[in-house]
């Protein structure tokens, strides 16, 4: 991975506390910038467009706790995972540092764009130069009131700082969720044969991930923004290893064989699908997974599954631009699964993550 290399070269020879603590204070920090961060753009939002945060709820301070105490058990497992070997401790570290210093700024000024977007309702507007042709009608928006949704490089160079925002710096943490049984379920197969595919692999970082986890493997990635597979590579050609082969897809229609891959993988997803959109992504993976192979899904919490995050997931459909999002909270993704052909499904929930983690027989 891609810390600095002198933190590099300095975490193994560290004693273990003080690594944790090192840990756990980076994380307090991307916390804290989190929370002061949506602190002052929402005080900024109520005061210039306060008709779109009149619908916004309040957490109560029961809630606020359980969130906490669900951050900490979350980052517990991630910090346990590293010390257990299942990826390099130097992994809790990595961040876009350089992306941080060059971009942040560009955030708050793109904020008044976001504004007038959201204000008047335009969730579908893009720069006259980006070609919008051979996309599905319900990518063309923009997620997150994002500006040109998808599909330009300022979008690319933002979005990681939006999310790291967005989930109080926790969703790398959400996403590393996918390693261990990602791992534990290929260790009867050779490392260097491994196959994995990521489906909207973004900006790469769950590849990143999985590099670091399964060093020998070799590596896919599909998505259907060209600005955000650009960005992947960058980013992933700075670790070593060979390089993952990304190509620009349609996770619906995906350009391999059947049977081709012993694990397929899919991070922040689902949410932002439709429907029917979502079963052919999962048929899909299916149909490319080998026999005994696995599918991981890790997307947000669905309503029902902690009390705590309904007002979340209230705001955040508000807040943000996702269309499918509250279809998504109550969508059956074990039924779907089952009925592309997956079976032995199981569940986890880890803070604001979900996953489901199916075998194809
Ligand atoms: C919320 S982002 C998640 C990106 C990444 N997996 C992560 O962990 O940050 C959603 C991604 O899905 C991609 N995407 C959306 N619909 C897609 C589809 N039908 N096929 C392939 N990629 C798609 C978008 O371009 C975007 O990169």
């Amino acid at each position: 991975m891609q810390p600095p290399s002198s933190l590099e070269s300095l975490i193994p020879a560290l004693p273990e506390d003080i690594t944790k603590l090192a840990y756990e204070t980076f994380q307090q920090g991307k916390s804290l910038f989190s929370l002061g961060h949506k602190n002052i753009s929402t005080r900024l939002a109520k005061m210039f467009v306060p008709r779109q945060t009149k619908d916004i709820k309040r957490l109560s301070s029961e809630a606020l706790l359980k969130l906490q105490e669900k951050r900490s058990q979350l980052l517990e497992k991630d910090w346990q995972d590293a010390r257990a070997g299942v990826y390099p401790v130097s992994v809790l570290f990595d961040n876009p540092w350089e992306d941080f210093f060059r971009y942040y700024p560009e955030i708050w000024l793109d904020l008044t764009q976001i504004w007038q977007r959201s204000q008047k309702k335009e969730y579908q507007t893009f720069a006259p130069e980006i070609d919008r042709e051979g996309y599905p009608k319900y990518y063309l928006q923009n997620f997150h009131y994002q500006t040109d949704g998808y599909l330009s490089d300022m979008s690319a160079n933002l979005y990681d700082l939006q999310v790291e925002i967005v989930f109080s710096g926790a969703a790398d943490a959400m996403r590393r969720r996918i390693l261990a049984p990602l791992k534990a379920g290929l260790q009867n197969t050779s490392q260097k044969s491994v196959k994995v595919l990521d489906i909207a692999c973004g900006t790469g970082r769950t590849l990143r991930f999985i590099r670091a986890t399964l060093p020998k493997a070799s590596l896919y990635g599909v998505d259907l923004s060209t600005a955000y597979l650009r960005k992947a590579n960058q980013s992933l050609s700075e670790i070593p290893g060979e390089l993952p082969q990304l190509a620009k897809a349609n996770g619906e229609e995906l350009p391999y064989l059947d049977d081709c891959f012993d694990a397929v993988t899919s991070v922040f997803l689902f949410h932002e699908l439709p429907p029917q959109a979502r079963q052919q992504v999962i048929n899909e993976a299916f149909r490319v997974t080998k026999p005994g192979g696995m599918f991981i899904i890790c997307d947000s919490i669905q309503s029902g599954d902690a009390p705590e995050f309904e007002t979340i997931m209230h705001n955040f459909s508000i807040q943000y631009h996702e269309p499918y999002y509250k279809n998504y909270t109550k969508d059956n993704l074990v039924e779907r699964l089952e009925q592309a052909g997956f079976e032995n499904i199981q569940i986890e929930n880890h803070f604001a993550s979900k996953y489901w983690i199916a075998r194809k027989p």
